[in-house]
């Protein structure tokens, strides 16, 4: 990776990314109620709209060295990339001999159907980071990259107390042979099926669904209101669901949600959704 040494430190993020706490991932969250508080951030994050390419185009300057991006947006309210988007990043990057990172820490391990959300879009990011289900509940981060990039960190210049715990990467292989052997990869493809069948149901009797956006098993629904009664009101009825940039409800459902379950969340959804709408 290039590094301020040879002149090229500055990355771009997008407007309503989230990617972590730590203050790395907080100054590339480009969401400036995450920074309140803990001011000033990293320099060296540019911001451009998330789906702009021309943005984007524009924010590189002769210091920039990568790109990060989610290739879906969850907590900034489930965005799915525009058509031709990701790919237009993707010659970007190769036009100006920039890393494309994807952050797929919230969008991998099965949960859009694929492996990893970037083989949906028939691009490939350079490195890719993972954390959430990569370890099925069990902490546990990674980041994958190509050999070139990958090459560079040699064992002691990515070093901490717990990386490499061996009960988290058991944990980790696990997830992957259940992943596969019980076939959760097209199970999310059926899941978002269904949820697509539930909500498109309910769209001409509930005027508050604005937007259905559904990638595998991410599932986001905006709303004309605020979503926070509905996530009150399903959480009463034992459904967990959340709310994500103030009107979005964000489903995160199990990959191996079983199908009573889910029409259960379903009914509860639909029960929830009309009685606030009416
Ligand atoms: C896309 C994305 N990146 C990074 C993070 C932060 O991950 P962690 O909590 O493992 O630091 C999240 C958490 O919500 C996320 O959604």
């Amino acid at each position: 990776m290039n590094g301020k040494a040879n002149g090229r430190y500055k990355i771009i993020t997008m407007l309503n990314s989230f990617h972590g706490r730590t203050f790395g991932a907080l100054s590339a969250t480009a969401q400036p109620k995450y920074h309140q508080g803990v001011e000033p951030m990293l320099a060296g994050f540019s911001y451009a709209p998330f789906g702009d390419l021309d943005a984007a185009i524009k924010a590189v300057d002769g210091e920039t060295c990568a790109i990060l991006i989610e290739p879906i947006q969850g907590e900034g309210g489930v965005n799915l990339p525009p058509r031709g988007y990701l790919e237009g990043l993707r010659e970007l990057c190769d036009k100006h001999g920039m890393m494309l990172i994807f952050d797929e820490v919230q969008t991998g391990m099965g949960r859009t159907g694929t492996w990893y959300a970037f083989q949906n879009f028939g691009v490939e990011p350079d490195a890719i980071t993972l954390a959430k289900a990569l370890a099925g509940g069990i902490a546990c981060g990674g980041l994958l990259a190509k050999r070139k990039y990958a090459e560079k960190l040699v064992p002691g210049t990515h070093a901490a107390t717990f990386g490499g715990n061996p009960i988290a990467c058991a944990a980790a292989l696990a997830t992957v042979e259940t992943i596969e052997k019980d076939e959760l990869l097209p199970r999310a493809a059926l899941i978002a099926d269904a949820f697509r069948a539930c909500f498109e149901a309910l769209r001409p009797r509930c005027p508050l669904i604005q937007e259905i956006r559904i990638k595998g098993t991410m599932i986001g629904v905006e709303l004309s209101i605020d979503g926070t009664p509905i996530v009150d009101e399903c959480l009463k009825r034992q459904l967990l669901i959340n709310c994500t940039h103030g009107n979005v409800l964000r489903l995160l459902p199990a990959l191996n949600l079983p199908d009573d379950a889910l029409q259960a969340g379903c009914d509860i959804l639909e029960s929830v959704l009309l009685s606030i709408a009416h």
